[in-house]
């Protein structure tokens, strides 16, 4: 079958990969559409791991269940893309990203597990979630991110009436202001390289304003919010971003961080220091947290189409990747229909 690999830096390829062959506990789906994520751009950019099929963001449906008797052909299902153990004590507290296990066999994120950027995956019975009729493809195809955004959130312990900054309006940083919204932050700000992006936060009111990350920021975040934010969500991964996020908090306040840098940044930790910040990382999500999203989606109290940009087809991968990252776009989440050359 035709899937889309990773060739080389800021490459990748159409090719031909052999079926997935099913073992004990997978199940095989054909995948109606696939996500394109900002941490399948560090792979993308790094080059490595050569061959690797990404797409951890996915819909599809059964095509064999494999034994799993919850589930029958036809099924439309996502799933959490992660490999937890299942057995150690992160596991049976409900806390699978905390098991060492998580991202060794990762859909999507592994060579041994093939992604959604194909028409056919196999994908562990237990991190499978059916989908109701009132969540439509797109949407479902759009929970990993959403949960992404929800998790660090519930981190972030948002009160009534917190200032929160966003950095970085990718679709995490943009679920996110969302969800700060929701929890009562009474003004959230996101700052952006990209002013398109930036812009567009705003337009579609998850943020109350947006900061160019180019300009003299600091000084105009100030000037509006003397004390400093009550939260701040970082959601880009780089030295820049992650220095903005200690110098903009007040003291006491607390750091996000959701971003990831696939290597060692420097940051100016003094300020944590001084200001006696709590800097947390947030990863992934929980099973709960993911069955949240596609309630809150069934029920139409979130909508995260607005952020959906466009869908393409297997040919279109590279340059949508090139799109993604060339700094000037609009475009938020491409969704890929792997079934479509
Ligand atoms: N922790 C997790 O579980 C988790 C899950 C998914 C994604 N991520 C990470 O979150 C980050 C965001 O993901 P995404 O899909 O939204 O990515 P994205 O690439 O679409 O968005 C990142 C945005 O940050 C902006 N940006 C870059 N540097 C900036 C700076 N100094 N100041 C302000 N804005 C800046 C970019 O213009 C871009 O719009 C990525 O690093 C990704 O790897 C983490
Ligand atoms: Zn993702
Ligand atoms: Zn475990």
């Amino acid at each position: 079958m035709k899937c889309v690999a990773i060739t080389s830096a800021k490459q990748l390829n159409i090719k031909d990969i052999e079926e997935p062959k099913l073992e004990n506990g997978d199940v095989l789906i054909a995948v109606k559409k696939t996500g394109i994520c900002g941490s399948d751009i560090h792979y993308w950019e790094a080059g490595a791991p050569v061959g690797m099929v990404m797409g951890h963001e996915y819909v599809g449906t059964v095509l064999d269940p494999n034994g799993c008797e919850d589930l029958k052909v036809g099924d439309r299902v996502t799933a959490l893309p992660i490999s937890p153990c299942g057995h150690c004590s992160a596991c049976l507290s409900g806390n699978p990203q905390y098991c060492l296990e998580t991202w060794n066999h990762a859909t999507g994120l592994s060579l041994d597990y093939p992604g959604g950027l194909a028409p056919k995956m196999k994908i562990r019975s237990d991190m499978i979630i059916k989908v109701p009729d009132s969540v439509s493809d797109e949407e479902a195809a759009m929970v990993e991110p959403t949960a992404v955004g929800l998790h660090a959130i519930h981190l972030a312990d948002i009160k009534v009436g917190d200032k929160v900054l966003i950095i970085g309006g990718g679709i995490i940083g943009l679920v996110s202001a969302m969800f700060a919204k929701s929890e009562g932050a009474s003004y959230v700000a996101l700052s952006e390289t990209n002013a398109a992006r930036g812009q567009k936060s705003v337009d579609l009111q998850v943020a109350d304003e947006w900061f160019d990350a180019k300009e003299n920021i600091l000084e105009k975040m100030y000037q509006k919010i003397p004390n400093g934010f009550d939260k701040v969500i970082e959601c880009c991964g780089n030295a820049p971003a992650v220095s903005t996020a200690l110098s903009a908090v007040k003291p006491g306040g607390s750091v996000i961080l959701v971003g990831v840098s696939l290597g060692p940044i420097q940051v100016p930790t003094a300020i944590a220091v001084t200001r006696e910040l709590t800097v947390k990382g947030a990863i992934a999500y929980t099973k709960d947290e993911f069955k949240t999203c596609i309630d809150l989606m069934a029920n139409k109290q979130i909508d995260v189409l607005k952020f959906l940009s466009k869908i393409v087809g297997l040919s279109q991968v590279q340059a949508s990747y090139e799109e993604l990252t060339s700094g000037t776009s609009d475009v938020i989440k491409i969704l890929v229909d792997p079934n479509q050359e």
